[in-house]
């Protein structure tokens, strides 16, 4: 019996996956690209969370490749949020890049992730550390209420290589600023500072050299991490999340997780 599949027609999901409609496509750069799809009523995630997606093989040309994504919405919106880099050749996003509304990617059902707000203890201020789609699981915590009611302050820090990187956190600030509930329950509680490395922008160099050397606090006007007072979370490549932790461990603060809540936590999921 031939067991290869039809690529014409489309292929039945398989059991634990959703197979959604995508509703949105905005491409930022060459090199990074937004996409929304409807949410089925009954899935459930924290904000913070990522989930594995992949896309039917009459799209992928073979069989699924299946990749961790952040959810970069937040868990009361109807619609599901995700932020991409566009891999030359690879397997899923160089085909993931071609989508377009109406078309249908799969993603399995089970929610999963350490950046939530059970893998940290209560402190004031809450620092999300990010470099490039590292920032999407921090587009879901900045738009969550429960995040202003656990934190006085919240620092969003985002370094990209350019500036064209960093219009999608520009344009999360915005929306939130002029949200309807959204803009009232975070105020002036929200902080951004973003960084470029590769080109000259308002603020020039890795967000850890800055944060090493005292000059972004000095610029935000604000102490030097403290274990009492800050919490952290950091999503991006494995250096990133290595030179961070470094300078959290330096602080005196303890890596949490799910289980054993401490003062960061890192997704070491997208990396690899
Ligand atoms: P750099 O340009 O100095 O490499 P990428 O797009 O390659 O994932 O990188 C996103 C951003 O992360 C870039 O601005 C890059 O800076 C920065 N970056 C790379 N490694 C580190 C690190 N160890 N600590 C902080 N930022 C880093």
């Amino acid at each position: 019996m031939d067991t290869t599949p039809d690529l014409n027609k489309p292929t039945e999901k398989p059991t634990g996956v959703y197979s959604l409609e995508v509703r949105e496509v905005r491409h930022y750069t060459e090199r990074l690209f937004f996409f929304r799809t409807e949410r089925p009523v009954e899935f459930r995630f924290r904000s913070g969370e990522f989930v594995m997606i992949g896309l039917p093989p009459e799209i992928q040309g073979s069989k699924t490749v299946w990749r961790a994504y952040s959810i970069a919405s937040p868990a009361w919106e109807e619609h599901l949020d995700f932020y991409s880099i566009k891999v030359p050749g690879g397997p899923l996003t160089s085909k993931l890049l071609g989508i377009e509304p109406s078309d249908h990617v799969w993603m399995r059902k089970k929610p999963t992730g350490t950046l939530v707000h059970d893998a940290l203890i209560a402190g004031e201020h809450l620092f999300l550390l990010c470099t490039g789609t590292g920032i999407a699981p921090f587009a879901s915590i900045i738009r969550d209420p429960e995040t202003y009611e656990k934190f006085e302050k919240v620092y969003l820090i985002h370094t990209c290589r350019e500036r064209g990187e960093l219009q999608y956190g520009y344009d999360l600030v915005d929306e939130i600023r002029n949200h309807e509930i959204l803009a009232e329950i975070v105020g002036d509680k929200l902080v951004h500072c973003a960084t470029t490395t590769r080109e000259e922008s308002e603020r020039t160099g890795r967000m850890t050299d800055l944060m090493r050397s005292g000059q972004l606090y000095d610029e935000l006007g604000i102490k030097p991490l403290n274990s009492q007072t800050d919490r952290v979370m950091i999503c991006g490549s494995m250096a990133m999340l290595q030179d961070s932790k470094t300078l959290c461990e330096n602080a005196g603060l303890k890596e949490g997780s799910n289980s054993m809540p401490g003062e960061f936590v890192i997704e070491r999921a997208f990396v690899g």
